[in-house]
């Protein structure tokens, strides 16, 4: 058994330690009955893989089928394409594929035990357990404070040329400040939000030790900082008594059996989540825009059915937010045409049988989340953006798992009500006000992998209207 835990970055003497072990890689022979291919000595596959994600695994399914084997990343594992493959996968009926083990190389150093980095019993306990922070009275408290964050901000961007991705990066980690650990904008809120945009960096910097000077030392430190404020903020709030937001409805909830998290495991759930939602909901909200710009007839619906359901106010109310039917299908067109996750890995931890293959355990596998969305037999004319793919009709008519840009099955997006609500807001605050305009012909250059973003960050201007 092979184990990637790093000591030097784990949490001291945390209460529920627990030994992380992966299964070894496989090596190649294991899977020398799938066809694919290796690629270059040592980096394999990686780097034709960033450069055009779409462009490889075209490739790879006309040469080899929607099953084939790729060495990246340091090892070898089975790409499975499709639909059915997304569902086999994600929904996991025989309870065969590992999150834990898929993710945990990536996450495991700086996001150790989040709820994607756990399976099964355990992971169904804890994640019953922070579903709390996302029930109706919670999230109504949330929608208050996502309004007026967000319309203290967006009222100053009007008339002037700005950086999209930046201002709603910025943004989000304030909103986050408030609805998800309930401090007030200012100098620790800044502290905290620095500490775990360091983090996050540095979970996919390509030094993965803490050297001096590198993003991984930045990473640890930031960790390190906010494990100790999360860890003394959960003892105070267990002992006064939490406020309405996510941190504090984490702090006090309980398992089945009534008992309270391990404290160490409330300060862990949080780091992993502000990750899991931080990067994703900026990502997602970007390419919203850059469609809405590049689709100014959109942007006219849009803003029709926001004004005949809030009377011409730029604030929304919780109870308003179903009735917002254009702009969600608008936002999931958007997620299915940049999807902010493009790809789920899992570790096979029994062998299963897949597109005639033998698939044996121990295989890294991934699904393709971003390339079945632009499938020409589910997505006719897939770089078309088209909300009204997203009538109940049409969904009807579709397989369920041909869009799963929020996962699906026991990991699926724990968040995903959330990131409606800050874009559908974010939108009302928006175009309310402006019309979105990007200059003629511009088209950014994106940036797919981890998570896309615009290269030059988005130029747009909101011209007040
Ligand atoms: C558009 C925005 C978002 C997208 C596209 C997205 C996507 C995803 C995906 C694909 C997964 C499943 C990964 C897997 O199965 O391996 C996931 C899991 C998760 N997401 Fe999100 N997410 C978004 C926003 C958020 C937000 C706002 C939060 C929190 C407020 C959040 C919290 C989580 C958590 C806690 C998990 C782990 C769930 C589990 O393992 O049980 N996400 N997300």
């Amino acid at each position: 058994m092979a184990t990637l835990a790093t000591p030097d970055l784990a949490p001291p003497a945390p209460e529920s330690a627990r030994p992380r072990h992966w299964s070894e890689r496989l090596p190649g022979e294991a899977l020398n009955h799938i066809p694919g291919e290796a690629g270059a000595p040592i980096i394999g596959n990686t780097f034709k893989m960033l450069a055009d994600p779409h462009a490889f695994t075209k490739r790879m399914i006309a040469t080899y089928g929607p099953v084939y084997k790729n060495r990246a990343f340091g090892g070898w594992n089975v790409a499975l394409v499709g639909p059915e493959a997304n569902e086999l996968v994600l929904f996991d009926r025989d309870k065969i594929f590992s999150s834990e083990q898929g993710w945990g190389p990536i996450l495991d150093k700086l996001f150790p035990r989040g709820l994607m980095l756990i399976d099964f019993d355990h992971h169904r306990m804890d994640r019953r357990a922070l579903s709390i922070a996302f029930k109706p009275e919670p999230m109504r408290h949330y929608s208050g404070s996502l309004n007026s964050g967000i319309a203290r901000v967006v009222k100053d961007w009007g008339g002037k040329p700005m950086r999209f991705y930046p201002a709603i990066k910025q943004l989000t980690l304030d909103l986050a400040a408030d609805s998800f650990i309930g401090i007030p904008w200012g100098p620790e809120a800044d502290r905290i939000n620095q500490a775990f945009v360091d983090m996050v960096q540095a979970s996919v910097a390509p030094v993965r030790k803490p050297l001096p000077f590198t993003q991984m030392r930045k990473g640890v430190k930031g960790r390190a900082f906010l494990v100790d404020y999360f860890t003394r903020e959960t003892h105070r709030r267990r002992a006064e008594g939490g406020g309405q937001d996510m941190f504090s409805q984490f702090a006090t909830a309980t398992r089945e059996d009534g008992s309270l998290l391990p404290v160490d495991e409330v300060v862990d759930h949080m780091n992993f989540l502000m990750m899991a939602a931080h990067d994703t909901i900026t990502s997602s909200a970007t390419s919203l825009i850059w469609l809405l710009a590049k689709h100014p007839e959109w942007q006219d619906k849009l803003r029709a059915e926001i004004v005949a359901v809030t009377g011409g106010t730029s604030d929304i109310s919780y109870d308003d937010l179903g009735k917002l039917e254009l702009t969600e299908m608008a936002f999931k067109e958007s997620l299915r045409m940049i999807s902010p996750v493009p790809s789920t890995p899992r570790r096979a931890l029994r062998e299963f049988e897949y597109g005639g293959y033998r698939i044996p355990a121990g295989t890294q596998v991934g699904i393709n989340t971003q390339y079945v969305h632009m499938m020409e037999e589910y997505w006719p004319d897939p770089k078309r953006f088209d909300p009204l793919r997203f009538t109940p009709e049409a969904v009807k008519g579709r397989h369920k798992y041909a869009w799963v840009p929020f996962g699906g099955g026991a990991h699926m997006c724990l968040g995903l009500h959330f990131a409606y609500m800050q874009v559908k807001i974010l939108m009302a605050q928006i175009l309310t006000r402006y019309e979105i305009a990007v200059e003629p012909g511009y088209a950014p250059e994106w940036q797919p992998w981890p998570i896309p973003k615009p290269k030059d960050g988005l130029k747009v201007t909101f011209k007040p209207i």
